[in-house]
């Protein structure tokens, strides 16, 4: 592969409040971000110079800290300007923004009461390669063996590099049979989402979401339902099972790295993207461009 691996780029990092080079953004191997899991992160995308949806990306960050027993020591403010500040220094105007927060090398242990929160904010080229006839062919899905967590046993809720762990595992195992990612269920047994995107199904006119009560409620997700019901479209969130997938016509999954992404197979199930998806799907791509500014 020819990719240039992610840290021999060029360009700044915000680090702790700092821009860096690049290649100098490091951090020590004993760090209990790596050890422990104790790391968030998110995941943005600027189209035409501007985050979308920025101050919601940095009130989750700050948010998903809380839940892993931490403080970010920056204010959503700061968090939104220094983003504004990294992709500016990098020149970029179509990019992928990823801010991460992690616990440091004070005290290495379980008990990491002390430690030093650290934040740095990364940018990169990323151009949304928005092909409507090509992305409407869909993607296909394998069904994951992991499942989301219950509640009860991890903060489901944080945007948490730890519960990442199983969407590695089942997407590999799934790009090794030939499929693009896989569909998990939830500790119940219940459809939930994909690695990295929320899933949407339509049946006779309306779409079906599963209600988002062990896995992460996208940002893109909560889009998509504002853009339905803009639309007009009904939307139902509800417990979805797997048995139900032979009765949907249509399936989408939505992130901010996948946008909207029309699903032509899960497994023996199959779809065909419609005029739903098309439509939602042009929709988002109108929603993400910059606002004019009011005169
Ligand atoms: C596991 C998981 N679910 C859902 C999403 C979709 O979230 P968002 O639309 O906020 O990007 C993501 C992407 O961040 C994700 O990693």
């Amino acid at each position: 592969m020819s990719v240039i691996p992610f840290d021999q780029r060029e360009g700044v990092i915000w680090f702790d409040g700092k821009l860096v080079p690049w290649q100098d953004a490091t951090l020590h191997v004993l760090s209990h971000g790596l050890h422990y899991a104790s790391c968030v992160f998110e995941g943005e995308r600027a189209y035409g110079g501007a985050i979308f949806k920025s101050t919601e990306h940095s009130q989750r960050l700050k948010k998903s800290a809380e839940y892993l027993d931490f403080e970010i020591p920056f204010s959503v403010e700061e968090i939104d300007a220094a983003k504004r500040l990294v992709l500016e220094k990098n020149g970029q105007v179509d990019a992928y923004v990823r801010p991460v927060a992690w616990r440091g090398s004070e005290m290495m242990g379980v008990s990491a009461q002390h430690n030093k929160i650290h934040l740095a904010i990364a940018t990169w080229e990323w151009p949304s390669y928005f092909d409507p006839a090509q992305r409407l062919k869909g993607i296909r899905l394998d069904m994951a063996e992991f499942r989301r967590p219950d509640p009860a046993t991890i903060p489901c809720k944080s945007k948490a590099a730890g519960l990442y762990m199983i969407c590695t595992i089942s997407k590999h195992k799934a790009e090794r049979k030939g499929y693009a990612d896989a569909l998990m269920l939830d500790w119940r047994g219940q459809v939930a989402e994909c690695t990295g995107a929320n899933v949407f199904f339509v049946k006779d006119g309306a779409l079906h979401t599963p209600t988002p009560d062990c896995f992460l409620d996208g940002i893109t997700r909560r889009t998509v339902i504002e853009l339905a019901k803009r639309r007009g479209f009904e939307v139902v969130e509800r417990a979805i099972l797997p048995g139900e997938l032979e009765g949907f016509s249509e399936c989408f999954i939505t992130g901010t790295a996948a946008e909207v992404t029309p699903v032509a197979e899960i497994g023996p199930y199959t779809f065909v993207p419609g005029a739903i998806t098309k439509a939602l799907l042009e929709d988002y791509m109108a929603e993400v461009q910059p606002k004019a500014k009011a005169a």
